[in-house]
């Protein structure tokens, strides 16, 4: 199955063992002259360590849904847990099976299309939910748990809509529409929490990191190209500038404030009701 270029690039780039926003216990305090990629993985393992207390004491078995590179997994593991993972992603599948060594249960598909003899008492979606399809994923998630099993949500969700094409509205679920299909398929939502703060300070550095870092090399890149090459500069700005002018509003991802505005960071603990 396919590879998905950006979380590769982001795995290649951090080198943490995972592919989510990480949580920040005092967003207020961060000054982003001193944010180190330690403290990054530090932040991603602290997110980890905060959603995994939202699983209940019974359970045992847990199906990591949208592994990534297999942090959560690993995590969780350590943790006593009996775990199997499941991506659809090739690049992911040969990590894991590097990681773990065959020595865990990896399923290599889309969690819609998974056939399982196999069930389990809780299913973990960290930041993979987005990918999956509401209704199949409810029905799947249905499919597989036990009787009382859970369903342990954390992602971000739309919960308001403006006639701008911001790119904040594409790739997340509704929020409404969600917490409704999730009560249609008979799970009953027990927890919830609102970690967007805690999950900001992570664009806040991207954005820091961009405007300190990238923009100005990439400002000097041109204006060398446009002294020393002019010809191929003219060229190049003629063939890019649409392009160019598409990948700027895509930075508006990397805006807490836009986030803000159009979307929550959520965790949802839902509990399979017995119909
Ligand atoms: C942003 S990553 C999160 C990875 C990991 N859960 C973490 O918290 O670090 C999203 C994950 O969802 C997976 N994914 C995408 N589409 C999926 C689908 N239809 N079913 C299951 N997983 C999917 C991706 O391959 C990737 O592993």
């Amino acid at each position: 199955m396919a590879i998905d270029n950006v979380l590769k690039l982001y795995s290649e780039t951090i080198r943490s063992e995972f592919l989510h926003y990480g949580y920040w216990n005092n967003p207020e305090l961060i000054d982003y002259n001193k944010v180190t990629l330690n403290e990054i993985k530090t932040a991603q393992n602290k997110y980890i360590e905060n959603l995994s207390s939202y699983i209940p004491n019974n359970v045992k078995t847990i199906l990591d849904v949208g592994c990534g590179i297999g942090g959560n997994t690993k995590f969780l593991i350590n943790k006593g847990y009996n775990v199997e993972a499941l991506s659809p992603d090739d690049y992911q599948k040969s990590i894991l099976n590097k990681k773990f060594n065959g020595k865990i249960i990896f399923h290599h598909t889309k969690f819609e299309d998974y056939i399982s003899q196999n069930k389990y008492d809780l299913i973990l979606e960290s930041e993979s939910a987005c990918y999956i399809k509401i209704e199949k994923g409810f029905k799947k998630a249905k499919e597989i748990l036990n009787h009382g099993g859970y369903l342990l949500v954390s992602d971000y969700f739309v919960y308001f809509r403006d006639e701008t094409k911001n790119p904040h509205l594409k790739s997340s679920h509704d929020l409404n529409k969600y917490l409704s299909s999730a009560k249609e398929y008979g799970f009953k939502l027990i927890k919830e929490y609102d970690q967007t703060e805690n999950t900001m300070p992570t664009l806040d550095y991207a954005k820091y990191f961009f405007e300190r870092f990238i923009n100005p090399s990439l400002e000097y890149g041109i204006y060398s190209l446009n002294k020393n090459f002019p010809k191929i500069s003219m060229i190049f700005k003629k063939l890019a500038s649409s392009k160019f002018n598409k990948k700027k509003e895509q930075l508006k991802l990397i805006n807490s404030n836009e986030f803000r505005k159009y979307r929550k960071y959520m965790i949802f603990l839902f509990q399979k009701e017995n119909i």
